[in-house]
């Protein structure tokens, strides 16, 4: 498995070739310093680092993966100063008005997970119509998660179940895992087995908290303007040459043959 990926492209086509990751989550993060490094203003690092998310869609089409979020913005996002707040915003909608009759064509269906009540009423807008226009597509699954927060998706999920559990429409017993995970922005997804992290850093930064239980991490070095096909593919590698247990033993394990 290992090095596969990086070895021979893989076309749309093909099935999913084993080790392939079916849902990658990608923290999209190093934008700004990318930008400070060059002497531009932040704002054009963000611009760069659209180009790379178009890249990153092509190649998750490409790479045959069925689901790829892209941590976008995210809920503590808005206490930066409002004029990057303000161009964060705008390009969230340059990247609707001008990239979604190309995601349709593509056959990309769209998701968006978040709180919409903070946004304005456009941007709403603009997300039901992305998610309206490719709601029966069946190629890759695009979700953006934008103001979105995992702690206040855990709480919104508890809130609904204690307000259920209060009006008697379900016991507290019915409550167990699969059950929260339908109360989540994520219901019906499955998690992640890969997330990957541009910019250096390593950490989590409230993205998808309680799916990432047993994902696999891959952080990168580069920012995320930075990041291309290239870059993807050696992620995916890594990930093949991974060995995921889930608190289990592998089958090498079991036969003994793993252990001197
Ligand atoms: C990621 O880049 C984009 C968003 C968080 C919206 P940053 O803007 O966080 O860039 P750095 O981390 O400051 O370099
Ligand atoms: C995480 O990046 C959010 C997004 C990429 C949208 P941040 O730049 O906001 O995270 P911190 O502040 O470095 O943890
Ligand atoms: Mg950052």
């Amino acid at each position: 498995m290992r090095g596969m990926i990086s070895n021979k492209p893989i076309l749309a086509a093909d099935p999913r070739p084993r080790g392939v990751p079916a849902h990658v989550g990608v923290i999209m993060d190093g934008n700004g310093r990318w930008a400070a490094s060059r002497g531009l203003p932040r704002i054009e690092g963000h611009r760069r680092g659209l180009e790379a998310l178009r890249g990153a869609v092509r190649a998750a089409i490409d790479f045959g993966l069925d689901y790829l979020t892209v941590y976008s913005f995210s809920m503590e996002n808005w206490s930066r100063p409002l004029e990057e707040v303000a161009d964060l915003m705008g390009l969230l909608k340059r990247f609707i008005r001008n990239d979604l009759h190309d995601l349709h064509d593509a056959n990309v269906k769209v998701k968006v997970i978040g709180r919409r009540d903070d946004l304005q009423p456009d941007i709403r807008g603009l997300l039901v119509e992305a998610e309206e226009l490719t709601r029966a597509n069946t190629g890759l699954n695009l979700i953006v998660a934008f103001n979105y927060g995992a702690r206040q998706e855990i709480a919104a999920a508890a809130r609904t179940l204690a307000e259920d559990v209060a009006a008697g429409r379900i016991k507290p017993s019915d409550i167990d895992e699969a059950f929260f995970a339908q109360r989540l922005d994520t219901a019906g997804v499955p998690d992640p087995d890969l997330i990957i992290r541009t910019s250096g850093e390593k950490r989590l930064s409230n993205f998808l908290m309680w799916q990432a239980a047993y994902s696999e991490f891959v952080f990168l070095p580069m920012h995320w303007p930075d990041f291309d096909r290239k870059a993807f593919a050696a992620a995916l590698a890594e990930f093949g040459s991974r060995e995921r247990r889930f608190g289990g033993v592998t089958a090498a394990d079991e036969n003994g043959k793993a252990r001197t």
